[in-house]
């Protein structure tokens, strides 16, 4: 990174000039919080004369604007270390994680440039000057949407149940962030481990409050839900493998969601409930699939494939959504569901869940063969909350962001992190024929992103999303390398 300073009052006047004939300008430029932009890394030497002019042209406007840093693409991978600290150093990110965070996750640069001759040498100077605008207006739209954000929720009380459980917890902290008050549940306030991750969070102290609630009991749920405006019910069992699904799974997923509607349908201040279902009941039927099959939210995944099948994970969130929106449909609630796929990214509680386990198993073992729909936990979080705070928000959201096969998983891993040294297959297909050395054992299809993206969601790529759980996972001491 590079820092200047002094601006000099020419060179902008000649910047605005240049600018109005390209892009829209701001009405006021605020130079003291600009921030220009440059391609990393610097273009290499060259003899070409227009390349040098525009080269010094470029170099003049860096000197004259406060702070010029330099920034990959979005999703070209790790951001380094230097780059993240400089980053910080921005007055607009200090003590400002979220914003940076923000930034981070949705700053796209504007197209590369069409070459056209008309423009001559100016191509690059107005092409640079695009994305000079382009960062100015993010970080001051950044701004402001942050503190629309931040406002969102001031005043308003929310309920989130099974508040300690991964995605909860990153739900948790996302209304935290955005000024709400949360009344969250857990089973047992005793245990550091299920509260501890939730009250260091930001905005805690002031806004967090904890309560005992259990599924199982009519009412647990009765005076946590008072005086709320939304619910967030996230409990839920989360198991593959059962020896008595009826009482570990389906009893608590189904008795537990028509306890929380029940305690729900007797506070009239409650406007929206969000329900975290899950792919689990959408896409497990008979229906065939191929690469050519766009899975979407009118499909509904069949109990009795599900029984069949021996799914009884799928089969108790397909049983609790269905309830659940039966039970809406005859009280009068405002219920919207929220359904993730096999969900990835950063834990905040201090325990596997089923499916950071499920990554790292993935790293340790190899990949299965089989296809998964990988989803971001932030982007799963972030569509909970839009799901409640925008009006028009209604029925299902399929949330997914990348159909693929566990092996493409592992290949992106393998190029991200080459020191971990990850298995070619599966370690288990040594005994196992069917696996098939982790080759694909499935067809791909697709999963419709048109409603989760109608929503305001932009997915987070697979190899942000697996990076940063791998970060995780190792920070938290569940992996070593
Ligand atoms: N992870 C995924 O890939 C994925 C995908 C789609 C949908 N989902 C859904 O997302 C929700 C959260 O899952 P997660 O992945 O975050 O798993 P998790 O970390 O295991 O969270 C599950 C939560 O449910 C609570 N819970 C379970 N049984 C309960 C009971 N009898 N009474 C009260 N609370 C109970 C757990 O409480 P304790 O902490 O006390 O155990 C925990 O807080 C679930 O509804 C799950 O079906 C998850």
């Amino acid at each position: 990174m590079a820092v200047f300073s002094s601006p000099s009052s020419s060179v902008v006047t000649v910047v605005l000039l240049l600018l109005s004939s390209v892009v829209s300008v701001p009405a006021v430029l605020d130079f003291d919080k600009c921030v220009a932009l440059r391609f990393a890394p610097p273009p290499p030497p060259t003899d070409d004369p227009e390349a040098i002019r525009s080269a010094r042209l470029r170099d003049m406007l860096c000197r004259d604007m406060e702070r010029v840093i330099y920034l990959p693409y979005r999703g070209t991978g790790k951001h380094s270390p230097q780059y993240l600290a400089a980053l910080k150093k921005l007055d607009i990110f200090k003590n400002n994680d979220y914003a940076l965070d923000y930034f981070l996750r949705n700053h796209e640069l504007p197209p590369p440039p069409s070459p056209s001759p008309s423009r001559c040498h100016f191509v690059q100077i107005l092409d640079f000057q695009k994305i000079y605008i382009y960062i100015y207006k993010f970080l001051n739209s950044t701004f402001r949407q942050r503190e629309r954000e931040r406002m969102s929720g001031a005043g308003k009380v929310v309920c989130v149940t099974g508040a300690s459980g991964y995605i909860a917890s990153w739900i948790v902290k996302l209304l935290l962030d955005r000024g709400y008050t949360v009344k969250g549940t857990v089973r047992s306030l005793s245990d550091p481990k299920k509260t501890d991750h939730l009250l260091s969070l930001h905005g805690a102290k002031e806004r967090l409050q904890l309560f005992e609630a259990n599924l199982m009991e009519e009412g647990s749920f009765d005076s946590v839900v008072d005086g709320c405006e939304g619910v967030f019910h996230t409990a839920s069992p989360v198991l593959l493998e059962s020896s008595n699904p009826q009482d570990e799974l389906i009893k608590p997923a189904l008795k537990g969601t028509q306890n929380v509607l029940c305690s729900c349908a007797k506070v009239p201040s409650i406007k929206r409930v969000v329900l975290t279902s899950s792919m689990a009941s959408v896409a497990f039927n008979n229906r065939p699939r191929s690469p050519d099959v766009v899975i979407d939210e009118t499909w509904f995944s069949d109990p009795v494939y599900c029984e069949e099948s021996k799914l009884f994970y799928h089969l108790s969130k397909t049983l609790a959504e269905d309830a659940a929106w039966k039970f809406a449909r005859e009280n009068g609630i405002d219920l919207v569901t929220i359904n993730p796929g096999w969900v990835f990214g950063p834990l905040l509680q201090p325990t596997l869940n089923l499916t950071s386990e499920a990554a790292l198993n993935l790293i340790k073992n190899g990949p299965d063969g089989a296809v998964y729909r990988y989803v971001d936990v932030r982007d799963v979080a972030l569509a909970h909350i839009l799901a409640y705070e925008v009006s028009s928000a209604s029925g299902r959201y399929c949330l997914v962001g990348t159909v693929t096969n566990s092996s493409e998983a592992v290949n992106i891993l393998r190029k991200l992190y080459p020191a971990l040294k990850l298995p070619e297959r599966l370690v288990w297909a040594f005994y196992d024929d069917r696996l098939e050395d982790g080759k694909p054992t499935e067809p791909l299809y697709q999963v419709s992103k048109k409603k989760a993206e109608s929503l305001g969601i932009h997915f987070t790529p697979l190899e942000v999303t697996l990076r940063d759980t791998v970060e995780s996972l190792k920070e938290k001491n569940f992996l070593q390398f």
